[in-house]
């Protein structure tokens, strides 16, 4: 395709899976990405295409830096972000200071010197909040429970009105919990599928809040990168999309799959129900499911992997490169 294409936050999971695809397919990409602890970064995220992108360690709030990367790009992916509910309830200022003023600041440099770029918003299901009808689209009001939702919120409202004023092509991917390889198992703040199968390769029990009947949906990274790359067209432009799966499965239901699947491994696994930590309760939103049918309808997507065949790679994948991930 030949694209210059920029990323920033590159080197985390949904990044550096999407530059991936984008260097196979014959795209120029770029990364920009601060490294910042403890968030979801690391280095082995480009083994094998490590000589084939150029990686500029800066942050999105750095003025100078993002005008620097943005000039010249084509596509622009805004996937930098602090992506933890709870440390956003514990330093809001923090996740104000790079889940807004950081996308803005992309905004305002693409304004300023390349307006013609389209940019993708890495948008999260957590801006909506709590469900008041199910599944939810994007006609569902928002109520985000905590600061990230919300910060994450008014950030899309920037790309949007940067649509809708300039006219520049801007869209929002609202993602939903995705998992798969290259995800950071060093904590499980977020992406609780990939930090159950962390405890799995430690033998230690998955720790399921009590009665985890909670149903989400939630989809292998491979479908969110493909559904990334559709939307670098003039169909997205000033638009919202959420992505789902169409498999809504209870929290429980997860751990019990991800047991059976560290078992069929040979790895010690279990799972417990314990009660609710009172900071993670206030936050929760209770089932969340989405109706992706817009998308669908706009790209002719629909995911293809499946809860099952999501865990077989993503066990796959940590087993073959635990020493880089799982330490
Ligand atoms: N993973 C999910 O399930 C999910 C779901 C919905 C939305 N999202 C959104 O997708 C985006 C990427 O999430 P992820 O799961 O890949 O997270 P991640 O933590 O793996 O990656 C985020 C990357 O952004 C970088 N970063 C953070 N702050 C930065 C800054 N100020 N300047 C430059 N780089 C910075 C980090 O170093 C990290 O490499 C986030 O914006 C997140 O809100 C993720």
């Amino acid at each position: 395709m030949g694209q210059r294409v920029l990323i920033t936050g590159g080197l985390g999971f949904i990044g550096s899976n999407l530059a991936h695809e984008l260097v196979r397919r014959g795209d120029r990409v770029t990364i920009l990405d601060a490294m910042l602890e403890p968030m979801g970064f690391n280095l082995a995220n480009l083994d094998g295409i490590r000589d084939r992108v150029t990686l500029i360690t800066g942050d999105v709030r750095d003025r100078e830096a993002v005008e620097k990367a943005v000039k010249d790009q084509d596509v622009i992916y805004a996937c930098a972000g602090q992506v933890s509910h709870l440390d956003s309830m514990t330093d809001p200022w923090t996740d104000i200071d790079i889940n807004i003023r950081g996308n803005l600041t992309v905004l305002e440099a693409c304004r300023k010197l390349n307006d013609r770029a389209r940019i993708i918003y890495a948008g999260t299901r957590g801006q909506i909040g709590k469900l008041v009808r199910r599944p939810c689209d994007e006609t569902h009001p928002d109520n985000p429970t905590d600061i990230y939702g919300a910060d994450k919120w008014a950030a899309e409202k920037y790309h949007l009105i940067y649509h809708t004023t300039y006219g520049m092509k801007t869209c929002s991917l609202r993602i939903n919990n995705t998992y798969g390889p290259r995800h950071q198992m060093k904590h499980g703040k977020y992406g609780i599928l990939n930090y159950f199968i962390r405890l799995c390769f430690f033998g230690q029990p998955i720790k399921v809040f009590t009665p985890g009947d909670q149903l989400r949906d939630y989809n292998y990274i491979s479908d969110v990168v493909r559904a990334m790359l559709l939307a670098d067209s003039d169909k997205a432009d000033g638009e919202i999309f959420l992505l789902g799966s169409g498999e809504p499965v209870s929290l429980l239901e997860i751990a019990k799959k991800i047991v059976a699947a560290a078992k069929q491994r040979n790895l010690e696994a279990r799972y417990e129900l314990v009660p609710w930590p009172g900071e993670r309760k206030t936050i929760e939103v209770g089932d969340f499911y989405v109706s992706f049918d817009k998308f669908a309808k706009t790209f002719s997507w629909k995911p293809q992997v499946g809860i099952d065949e999501g865990l077989r790679l993503t066990f796959d994948f940590y087993t073959a490169h635990r020493d880089k991930y799982i330490v």
